[in-house]
């Protein structure tokens, strides 16, 4: 096999193959997606049909994904260049770019918004029990068009930064350093929000198990929640993969991935809906628990200034390592074709980022009435990744994997060459990929086309 593009930067230990891959997975999605569709989908009864989904669509597909990625050591669109020269296999790859540059530019956008109330919080600004003033804050932040883009510009000022100082030394050091931190600010508000006298509601509505919730729809959104949630089905998962070390067990390391975020879902939750259930709040999703419900609810505690502070930052802190994966997916490209430097690559994916994410940012103050499709741009960018491209991806990786690319490398690729004893545990993969997984994302696909 002739491989091209082949980088020589990589995660130099395993220890920083885990949480650069963690820092990708933890992001808006633990703290504004999946607590709210926890609670809304059956408390304890979501969570076992989670798990299932992760089992059956998430994990399958990041562990090819991953393994594909290693196996031809190069970018996304590099990646099935090597695997199977001279066929369109590439374009999952070029897909993959594009959803790069679509999720990015609304996510820097709610990104942007979120180290804006970092310093709100911090300078006292957000100090009221009544959620109209986080709701003030909230409308002229995104309504003033050149406010939002500071943020959203200044967001991945940051991010490229990182990037510019390469995969071990920018995206696995800062995760080694994050990862540990986010998990330390989140206990402390998890505790906080536990001493409260409303706890156990807020713990009721996010474990107790109501069955009679979990309908199609349900099952369905979880499935689409494990893409987003895990990153994968766009070359996220294939670009770190190829930085992925020889010896790094991919599916203990996936597994671990997926236990750990859905630990720091679980505690974003524990954090959030004691304290909303003690103050008589809506349990609201999206902007509005966010950037509404939380500050009147942190206005309300003793120390809440500092409490809010904490509670955004994590959150910020949160959604850097998925930036930081997001973003290295053109970056690769760009960097591994030979066209450019890895300088180069990052400034030309910080520009193009800044300029693709404006109509989304702008979608809510001056291209407010602007429509595509029915849809303003974030809400377009939005649908496109998430319920067409993803899904695609994941099929296609589904099929190549298990069809194409076959057992038996499979097998030498997931135990590193015979060196790990996890046979079983590749039968069980290899069964999934080829036969469940790819027919549950096609159902997953039809449900964002709203087929049905
Ligand atoms: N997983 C991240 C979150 O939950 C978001 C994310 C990062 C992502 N990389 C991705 C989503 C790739 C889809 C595809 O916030």
């Amino acid at each position: 096999m002739a491989l091209t593009n082949r980088h020589t930067d990589g995660f130099a230990t395993r220890l920083g193959v885990l949480t650069a891959t963690l820092g990708s997975a933890v992001g808006l999605g633990n703290i504004w997606k999946f607590p709210y569709m926890t609670g809304d989908g059956g408390g304890a009864a979501f969570l076992i049909i989670y798990l299932l989904a992760t089992l059956a669509v998430g994990l399958p597909v990041m562990i090819g994904e991953i393994m594909l990625g290693r196996e031809a050591r190069a970018n996304a669109v590099g990646t099935w260049k090597n695997l199977a020269p001279g066929t369109p296999w590439f374009l999952v790859g070029a897909a993959g770019v594009l959803a790069a540059f679509l999720i990015m530019a609304f996510y820097t956008d709610v990104v942007g918004w979120v180290f804006s109330f970092i310093v709100r919080a911090a300078t006292g600004q957000l100090n009221s029990t009544d959620p109209k003033v986080g709701e003030a804050a909230f409308s002229a932040m995104v309504s003033h068009p050149w406010h939002a883009l500071f943020w959203q510009w200044g967001v991945l000022a940051l991010v490229g930064g990182i990037l510019l100082g390469g995969v071990s030394k920018g995206i696995e050091k800062t995760t080694k350093v994050l990862m540990p931190l986010l998990f330390l600010m989140l206990l402390a508000v998890c505790v906080r929000s536990l001493m409260l006298p409303g706890a156990a509601q807020g713990l009721a509505f996010l474990f107790a198990p109501d069955f009679s919730k979990v309908t199609v729809d349900v099952v369905l959104n979880a499935m689409g929640l494990a893409f987003f949630k895990l990153s994968i089905g766009m070359g996220t998962m294939m670009t770190y993969g190829s930085y992925f070390r020889s010896d790094a067990d991919i599916p203990l390391t996936t597994a671990r991935v997926m236990l750990a975020d859905l630990v720091v879902s679980l505690l974003a939750g524990i954090a959030i809906f004691p304290a909303v259930f003690n103050y008589g709040l809506e349990p609201t999703a999206g902007p509005g628990l966010l950037f509404m419900t939380m500050p009147a609810v942190f206005s309300s505690l003793p120390l809440g200034q500092v409490f809010m502070t904490v509670f955004f930052l994590l959150t910020g802190i949160a959604t850097i390592g998925a930036m930081l994966s997001l973003f290295e997916v053109p970056v690769a490209l760009f960097a591994g074709s030979g066209m450019m430097s890895r300088k180069a690559a990052v400034i030309a994916t910080a520009l193009g980022l800044a300029a693709f994410g404006v109509p989304a940012t702008l979608s809510f103050s001056t291209l407010a009435d602007v429509s595509v499709f029915g849809k303003n741009f974030f809400d377009l960018y939005d649908f496109l990744s998430s319920n067409i491209i993803l899904p695609l991806g994941g099929i296609c990786i589904c099929l190549y994997a298990g069809w194409v690319w076959g057992g038996a490398r499979s097998h030498a690729a997931l135990s590193n060459g015979g060196t790990l004893a996890n046979a079983a545990v590749i039968r069980v993969w290899y069964a999934l990929v080829r036969y469940v997984t790819p027919l549950l994302v096609v159902l997953v696909l039809l449900k964002g086309l709203k087929v049905f």
